[in-house]
């Protein structure tokens, strides 16, 4: 890292994108609170960040096999010594809403890669959390079923209403589902966009919308005028 200075209002979904190795995670990370910068400090809602706040959503399919869905999920109320009552009971709301009700009893193995996913963020948000830090999430996923995830994965967030920051280095996802793209090069950061396209989105529709397509485009362009030419 060398200079970061960046604010993300509350509720906002920013996506943070930019070449591999130029210290994305190493930011999340920070953010979390799980690694301590040199210099400088980080806030969530004016205090250090603390776990309960901060829900990290990770790249890897982070679901314990031997555990049930249901109770994957309710882990981490379990850390926090939450009533079995209570946390199944939880569970089984977040599960409803990332639209796996009644699946609670299946293991991580018999779920499809994109349920999976899903199961992650309703662990994610079973804490609810202020701030949810997201990494790559659909990095490893076919376009078809990329493309349905981003709308689940939208339509849950237009629900809760938190502060996401949402890794990407896929420009064309970052348009699509981000409030505000922030551009990272090598520790610090190059650019600063909004994206105004009217929530909730239908991303069936913007994808195909003109306005969609000059963003890329344009996002296309800043990167390929970067320092690697
Ligand atoms: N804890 C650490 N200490 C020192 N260097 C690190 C640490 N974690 C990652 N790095 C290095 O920092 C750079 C940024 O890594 P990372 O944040 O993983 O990038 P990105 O997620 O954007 O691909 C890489 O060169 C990586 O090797
Ligand atoms: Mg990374």
């Amino acid at each position: 890292m060398k200079s970061i200075d960046l604010e993300v209002p509350k509720g906002q979904f920013l996506c943070l994108v930019g070449p591999s190795g130029c210290g994305k995670t190493t930011l999340l990370n920070m953010i979390s609170g799980a690694l301590r910068p040199e210099r400088g400090s980080v806030n969530v809602n004016t205090q250090k960040p603390r776990a309960s706040a901060v829900g990290y959503m990770f790249a890897r399919d982070s679901l314990m096999p031997w555990r049930p869905v249901r109770t994957n999920v309710a882990y981490a109320l379990e850390l926090r010594g939450v009533r079995k009552q209570d946390r199944l009971a939880r569970a089984d709301e977040m599960l409803e809403l990332v639209g796996l009700g009644g699946k609670g009893h299946l293991h991580p193995q018999q779920l499809s890669h994109g349920m999976r996913q899903r199961a992650n963020l309703a662990r994610t948000l079973a804490l609810d959390p202020e701030l949810m830090l997201v990494d790559e999430p659909f990095g490893a996923l076919d376009a078809q079923t990329k493309a349905r995830l981003q709308g689940e994965f939208l339509r849950i967030w237009e629900g809760t209403g938190k502060t996401v920051i949402f890794v990407t280095h896929d420009l064309s996802e970052a348009a699509l589902i981000a409030d505000r793209i922030v551009v990272m090069g090598e520790g610090e950061i190059r650019k600063d966009i909004t994206v105004d396209f009217e929530r909730p989105r239908d991303l069936d529709k913007l994808r195909f919308a003109s306005g969609y397509q000059d963003l890329v485009h344009s996002l296309w362009g800043l990167f390929s005028s970067g320092e690697e030419q």
